[in-house]
């Protein structure tokens, strides 16, 4: 396993927590730029079915459309730019239809119906199709980019792309779902995952499972960070008894039912693959001082339809750690708020949160 150090590195600045102008700059250069996790395929299974996703200004539907395929449209009419829908999930029935004069358009996108449009002479449908977006999915995980000219996915997950294919990670639903507000900046979710020096005062349920010097990196720069860690029970997992809650995922065997997997997906996913289950954390940005996190246990469907299927006992222990996690965030947010505080030292067994604070800097530009 390769080495890394924090290199000295220190906490970053105050402004970078509280400002507007750094949190406009991020909404430009990195989620203006970068792909983002929106949700499971699964959420939208049925042909019709949307999930909106919001970021800011802009408000996106994803959908599958009747074909099976995969769309994701700007929420926004062509006629005078109403908001074409409201709900946050939903099926549309065959069309989309702007409530206010009644354009209509197919889930492609393409403008099929202008009541009384045909009055202006100039006026052709196929100029206004609604703005399409680019989508992609990768391990039952759909991503949008809301970039004009987007680097292709595929690219950029390159480092991940068959990296997680044991545990099955599409064919898994979800289970559960606990949303979280806090009121804390965004990047203190994603560092505070970063590290396990925490974990022996703030943990110790999990400490128990994996001590912390138990935590390895194989993904140590760029946009994706972490790795393996191992667990003191053998064929366990991260729950309250430290006992797996299903069969293993996938083709999972011999050392690989000893470890949980963490990493940091750039900039909003936490992914966590246990070998029973996996767990998945949507970071949303909302203020400088305002992060929702909405936070789900994936199972195998075959897990799910067992009639003792029970999944309590991961729901609460990732409940609990994940209680302890934002309380603490909440604390460095109010620190960091004050005057008094200047960056401080990583420790080594911080180097992820270095590297991750590169990443960052690197992105903002
Ligand atoms: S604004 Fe949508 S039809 Fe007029
Ligand atoms: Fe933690």
């Amino acid at each position: 396993m390769p080495e890394r150090t924090a290199f000295d590195a220190k906490t970053l600045e105050r402004r970078y927590y509280i400002d507007e102008d750094v949190y406009d700059r991020e909404t430009d250069r990195i989620f203006f730029r970068n792909w983002l996790f929106v949700g499971r395929v699964s959420e939208i299974a049925e042909p019709g079915a949307y999930m909106l996703f919001e970021l800011e200004s802009e408000s996106i539907i994803v959908l599958r459309d009747y074909e099976g395929v995969l769309r994701a449209h700007h929420n926004v009419c062509r006629h005078r730019g109403t908001r074409l829908v409201n709900e946050p999930t939903g099926i549309f029935p065959k069309s989309i239809q702007c409530g206010y004069h009644a354009w209509t358009y197919t889930l492609s996108g393409e403008l099929t119906g202008a009541p009384f449009m045909d009055e202006v002479e100039s006026f052709c449908k196929e100029d206004y199709p609604l703005v399409s977006v680019a989508v992609a999915e990768w391990e039952g995980c759909v991503f949008v980019n809301l970039s004009e000219e987007p680097e292709p996915f595929a690219k950029v997950f390159a480092p991940l792309v068959d990296k997680f294919t044991s545990w099955d990670l599409a064919s898994l639903e979800i289970a559960h779902r606990i949303v979280y507000d806090i009121p804390a900046n965004w990047k203190l979710v994603f560092q505070n995952y970063s590290e396990c020096y925490h974990c022996p005062a703030l943990h110790p349920v999990l400490n128990r499972l994996t001590p912390f010097r138990n935590a390895s990196n194989d993904l140590e720069e760029g946009p994706f960070l972490g790795g393996p860690m191992k667990m003191e029970i053998e064929g366990g997992s991260m729950t309250m008894t430290g006992q797996r809650c299903a069969a293993p995922l996938g083709d999972l065997e011999g050392d690989d039912l000893n470890f949980v997997q963490y990493y940091t997906i750039f900039p909003n996913l936490l992914l966590s693959l246990h070998p029973d289950y996996v767990l998945i954390h949507r970071i949303d940005r909302l203020a400088t001082n305002q992060t929702r996190i909405i936070c789900d246990w994936l199972f195998h469907p075959d897990a799910i339809a067992a009639p003792d299927f029970d999944p309590s006992s991961a729901i609460e222990f990732w409940n609990m750690t994940n209680e302890q996690d934002w309380s603490v965030s909440r604390l460095s947010q109010k620190g960091i708020a004050s005057h008094a505080y200047r960056p401080g030292p990583y420790a080594e067994l911080e180097s992820m949160i270095a590297a991750w604070d590169q990443e960052y800097l690197r992105a903002l530009g």
